[in-house]
């Protein structure tokens, strides 16, 4: 069998490697390779064994121990890369891949099935944002790790009367900067999902600062401050994805015209959610993600990918996976709307 961890990595990947190796090892009698890199491994035969003693102590670590790429081995053609994937399997005795990733090494996956690769998939992504999964394992790592930097930022924002910003991950849903909101007891949280009104968000932060307390506002990367996403640089990856960048940035500066004489400081957490150890929670949704996929793999049920509905894990097509981007629902936004926190 032959592993892959493909696009952003997340806390819980390493995981996810550890529980298909043991159980497929253990149940099935099967033997592995990781690919490096991605796709980019698959593509240029670049893997090395896996063996029980190599993933025994993953459980904790983060990122990636195979690498990871945005390489998209179908840039070129879905019959050029199918060939160049079938070739490389047969080159180094792979029967069929477990490719753990999200919409874009799964939308491949999904491509390399319906092409007869055999292939299964297990979804990853702290944006949590896929449609086919009630939760994908390195968003409540993310969360963790953004609400424990807003409770800082607060009591330093608090000594000095100052606003303090603070702009997380979370490219067309705002699941991220929800739940951080939520929990850190944000004043105002901006979405990707709905639209930024500068002078409805000034005049919050005014009457919080009236009160004498020092405004917190969490926002996406994603957030359209105005009315459009920031870029980074409109330059597409192989997958056509521009790299976001600055809306943070660009609040900052309005709410500043806005308030004239008001201290503001800006935090952007960025990658800082992707790193470290993941926490509890997703570490046993990585292993069951794992289990479940190594099970799927020695039943033959190819083409679907591990998910989580309700509490079960189960086995779904990889179609879905890449469907519809599950971003924040109106309901959920309403929950909290006219509130003042
Ligand atoms: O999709 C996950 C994600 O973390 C997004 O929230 C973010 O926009 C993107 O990846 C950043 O990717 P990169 O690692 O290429 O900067």
């Amino acid at each position: 069998m032959g592993l892959l961890t493909g696009g952003g990595d997340c806390p819980g990947l390493n995981a996810v490697l550890r529980a298909a190796v043991l159980a497929g090892t253990q149940r099935h009698g099967m033997r592995f390779v990781g690919f490096r890199d991605g796709w980019r491994g698959v593509l240029e035969g670049d893997a090395a064994p896996l063996t029980e003693a190599d993933v025994r102590p993953l459980l904790a670590r983060g990122g990636t121990v195979l690498g990871s790429s945005r390489t998209n081995p179908l840039a070129d053609g879905v019959e050029a890369g199918v060939r160049r994937v079938r070739d490389s399997m047969a080159r180094l005795g792979v029967d069929a891949l477990l490719a753990v990733g999200g919409e874009d090494t799964l939308g491949v996956a999904t491509a390399l099935h319906e092409a007869g690769v055999p292939v299964v998939g297990a979804p990853k992504t702290i944006d949590d944002d896929l449609s086919a999964t009630d939760a994908t394992f390195g968003f409540d790592t993310a969360v963790q790790t953004a609400v424990e930097a807003c409770d800082r930022l607060a009591t330093t924002g608090a000594s000095h009367h100052r606003a303090m910003l603070v702009e997380v991950m979370g490219r067309h849903a705002g699941w991220i900067a929800l739940h951080t909101g939520t929990a850190a007891g944000a004043h105002v949280t901006l979405l990707p999902e709905e639209p930024v009104d500068l002078d409805a968000v000034a005049a919050t932060l005014r009457e919080v600062l009236e009160r004498g307390e020092a405004p917190l506002v969490v926002l996406s990367e994603g957030a359209q401050v105005l009315g459009e996403q920031a870029l980074r640089t409109a330059e597409r990856d192989a997958f056509g994805h521009v790299q976001l960048g600055g809306a943070g940035e660009q609040l900052q500066r309005e709410l500043e015209q806005r308030l004239p004489g008001v201290s503001m400081r800006l935090t952007v957490l960025g990658h800082l959610l992707r790193g470290g150890t993941p926490s509890a929670a997703d570490r046993v949704l990585a292993t069951r993600f794992g289990l479940s996929a190594v099970t799927a793999l020695a039943q033959g049920r190819l083409g679907t990918m591990a998910a989580l509905r309700g509490v079960e894990v189960v086995q779904v097509p990889l179609a879905e996976a890449t469907g519809v981007l599950r971003t924040v629902p109106p309901e959920r936004r309403a929950e909290t709307a006219g509130l003042r926190w």
